[in-house]
């Protein structure tokens, strides 16, 4: 009889060893190593050859068809979007988020829509048919040819693949399905990545779009080997606040489209709803003639997205100064608090600061550096901003604005939006189309914007 060949695998990386390690050498956690039992290799050499699929010939580029494939689009532009102009067939798509944030519904609401016109079959590890089917009608999604399938066994559900034949199926989730055939626990590293290596080899063999739901680890990245991320086409996040009712889709990585694009739904009563204008949502609450408050055009994957960015700078009661961030990079917002300091002359380090993003959404690009500068200074001097102004432009350590990308986008959105005036860095003026119902103020220097905006 083989000898049983074990090696330890650490559950965070997915490193592993001939024997037990209390830390790992390669990601440094402690404790993460498990014992897990090594699959046998197939018996007699070149074995596989004979059993694998049929030796494809590798094809010149130019007898590929790009017509083959045509993309198919879900009832959601949103999410079309994100996925760069719809669904690839035969791709392979993780959608990582928290718990109760709302994944199940979107792939339920999605795959609802789709099975009016392409067979759908939904695995589910974490419901049971009736569960679903409660959710189902709750969403009132069409049954055409909805197939459930409340299954945890990855052979049972490869059978069911193919003799359902499905276009598009979820598995919700990639953590609670397992691998009979390997004697680790559901969930662990090594699960994962065999679960999903077969999920792929399914997609790409019958052709069938395979929506998978990844649950997420307490630092928000998705749990399972970081190798997960590289074996799917594509990967999306669905996050938002669980106390607002926003739910943003992210694309972080995409072979078919730009990554960094957004969806935006709300949840509501009967499921996630297009959010079409989300510049509006994100500056509806905004209050008139508060200090501490400017807008910013924030571009999100192609698409320009004015929020409220909000600043809050009180005295230090005792101690150090605290630096808070919601939404918002803290180094970014501590670069710009140091050339305040330096070049415009404030005296921010005795002073606590607290920094957010309106709306639950997160900002982390340059252009929105100016505005941030300007509710700092809004709120330390306690002088208010102008409502109808808008900021674009990414700050430099020497106090200058400089230029940033897509700025006819931004402008037109701030116009589009109704702001009276946007300042803009001086670089990027000139060479293109100015709208005529927005002053469109060029500028320089972070002090010559202090001044336009506060007169000193
Ligand atoms: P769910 O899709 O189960 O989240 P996930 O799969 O990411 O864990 O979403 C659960 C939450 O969504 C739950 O708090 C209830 C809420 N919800 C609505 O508000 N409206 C609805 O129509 C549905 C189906 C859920
Ligand atoms: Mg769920």
């Amino acid at each position: 009889m083989a000898k049983i060949k074990t090696q330890y695998v650490c559950q965070k990386c997915g490193y592993s060893s001939s024997r037990y390690l209390g830390k790992c050498p390669n990601c440094g956690s402690w404790n993460s190593l498990v014992e897990e039992v090594q699959q046998s290799a197939a018996s007699k050499p070149g074995a596989w050859l004979a059993n694998s699929a049929k030796y494809q010939r590798p094809q010149l580029i130019s007898e590929v068809s790009l017509q083959q494939n045509p993309r198919i689009q879900t009832a959601s532009p949103e999410l079309n979007r994100v996925l760069g102009g719809g669904i690839v067939p035969g791709s392979l798509v993780l959608i990582g988020g928290d718990p109760g944030i709302g994944k199940s519904t979107l792939l339920m609401q999605v795959s609802g829509q789709l099975a009016s016109s392409k067979k759908v079959l939904y695995v589910s590890g974490e419901e049971s048919a009736l569960q679903i089917k409660l959710r189902a009608k709750r969403l009132a999604v069409s049954h055409d040819q909805f197939y459930l399938y409340p299954e945890t066994n990855m052979q049972l559900i490869k059978k069911a693949a193919v003799d359902v034949r499905p276009d598009f199926m979820v598995i919700d989730s990639v953590q609670t399905m397992q691998e009979p055939d390997m004697q680790t626990a559901v969930g662990s590293v090594s699960q994962i990545r065999e679960v999903t290596a077969e999920l792929m080899q399914l997609a790409k063999s019958q052709g069938i779009t395979i929506f998978i739901v990844g649950h997420v680890t307490k630092g928000g990245a998705i749990a399972g080997p970081k190798i997960l991320e590289h074996m799917v086409d594509t990967v999306l996040y669905f996050e938002g606040d669980l106390h607002h009712a926003y739910r943003i889709l992210r694309a972080v990585k995409n072979r078919f489209g730009s990554t960094n694009e957004i969806g935006i739904f709300e949840m509501k009563e009967n499921g996630l709803q297009e959010v079409l204008n989300p510049s509006e949502i994100f500056l509806e609450e905004r209050l008139k003639g508060a200090t501490g408050s400017a807008v910013v055009a924030s571009l999100e994957g192609t698409r320009p997205i004015l929020v409220e960015v909000q600043s809050l700078v009180t005295p230090t009661a005792f101690g150090n100064a605290k630096r808070t961030t919601t939404g918002l990079d803290h180094n970014r917002v501590s670069l710009i608090m140091a050339v305040l300091e330096k070049r415009a002359g404030l005296l921010l380090q005795n002073q606590d600061a607290y920094f957010k993003a309106a709306g639950g959404v997160k900002l982390d690009e340059p252009a929105i550096d100016l505005g941030l500068a300007v509710s700092i200074v809004s709120s330390y001097r306690d002088q208010e901003t102008q409502a109808s102004d808008c900021f674009i432009g990414e700050l430099g350590l020497t106090g200058e604005i400089r230029r940033v990308n897509r700025i006819d986008s931004r402008v037109a959105e701030a116009a589009k939006l109704g702001f009276k005036r946007v300042f803009i860095p001086k670089n990027n003026f000139g060479g293109w189309q100015l709208p005529t119902e927005i002053k469109v103020i060029p500028v320089v220097t972070l002090n010559q914007v202090l001044k336009l905006v506060f007169g000193k």
